[in-house]
């Protein structure tokens, strides 16, 4: 049983400029839920319901979207509104959530060993939320990588496969497959160039982590951009076999691009508009 899960969401957003110049990212709406909506409902859905963020300046509308508007639910009370509210008000009764600051933006790993303060000694779950995944024909993603968890009790990655053009934006794994579409890690390339790619499997925005991912971050020197890699943090625990990777059901939108934020908006208006036709 894995309870927490980690969202950092302390970036500046830069690809969405201006829209995240005084809007967090994860409050940009694919229809009208927020990208983080949908990654606390994933979370859920696999039984983790203590929500850390770990957030920065400007993001405070995060913590307003997961507390409770009297005014507002006051005003719609009664009319056919009020169901718009449903879903949150679900999770806001559900969950508990609580914020740290990453004071400093030094990259994912140093965001999440800012979570470390939330989380404790446990294992946990990471979504970043502006990758978007559905699962329309069964269990989520990160229902699916706990799954895997649950076998092999050690840190597990969700991966796809990737064009070869595009492998040079993802961290890309080397390693066995002990079951069908899942891995054990030997190795992971940092954004790798064509001829440097060990696979062609990409790491995406989601992981379970065991809670020595801490104390090795902590001895993580800033590796590309000089941020602090969480896959250089992994290799660590891949050198003793700790790291498992699954291929995942499902799709995922890349959210942090316009391009992928114009497909999955496409994608849910599809699914709204078949199931109002129903
Ligand atoms: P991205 O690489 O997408 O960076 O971060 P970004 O700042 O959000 O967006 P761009 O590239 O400037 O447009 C991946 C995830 O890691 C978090 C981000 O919030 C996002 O969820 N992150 C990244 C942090 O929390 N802190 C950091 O220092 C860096």
């Amino acid at each position: 049983m894995i309870r927490k899960c980690l969202f950092p969401a302390a970036g500046y957003g830069t690809r969405f400029l201006p829209a995240t110049k005084a809007m967090p990212k994860e409050i940009l709406p694919i229809l009208n839920k927020p990208l983080i909506q949908y990654g606390v409902e994933e979370a859920v859905d696999a039984g983790m319901h203590h929500i850390a963020i770990v957030t920065g300046r400007g993001k405070r509308a995060l913590e307003d979207h997961f507390d409770i508007s009297y005014e507002l639910e006051q005003q719609i009370s009664g009319t056919s509104k009020e169901s718009l509210l449903t879903d949150i008000r679900r999770l806001i009764e559900e969950c508990t959530f609580s914020y740290t600051r990453q004071v400093e933006m030094l990259g994912l790993g140093h965001a999440i060993l800012s979570g470390e303060t939330l989380i404790g000694n446990e294992p946990f779950g990471v979504i970043l939320a502006d990758d978007l995944c559905v699962n329309e024909d069964g269990p989520g993603i990160m229902e699916q990588m706990l799954a895997v968890y649950n076998k092999y009790r050690c840190s597990v990655l969700a991966i796809q496969e990737v064009p070869e053009e595009d492998l040079c934006k993802y961290g890309v794994i080397a390693g066995r497959e002990l079951d069908d579409g899942v891995f054990m890690v030997s190795d992971m390339v940092e954004k790798p160039e064509p001829v440097e790619a060990p696979s062609n499997l990409g790491i995406i925005g989601r992981y379970i982590l065991t809670p020595d991912i801490f104390d090795i971050l902590r001895q993580t020197k800033p590796g590309k951009n000089g941020e602090i890699q969480i896959t250089d943090a992994l290799q660590t625990q891949a050198r003793q076999n700790m790291v498992m990777a699954v291929k995942i059901q499902g799709r995922r939108f890349d959210c942090g691009s316009v391009t992928g934020f114009v497909h999955a908006t496409e994608y849910f208006y599809e699914q709204f508009m078949k199931e109002n036709q129903e």
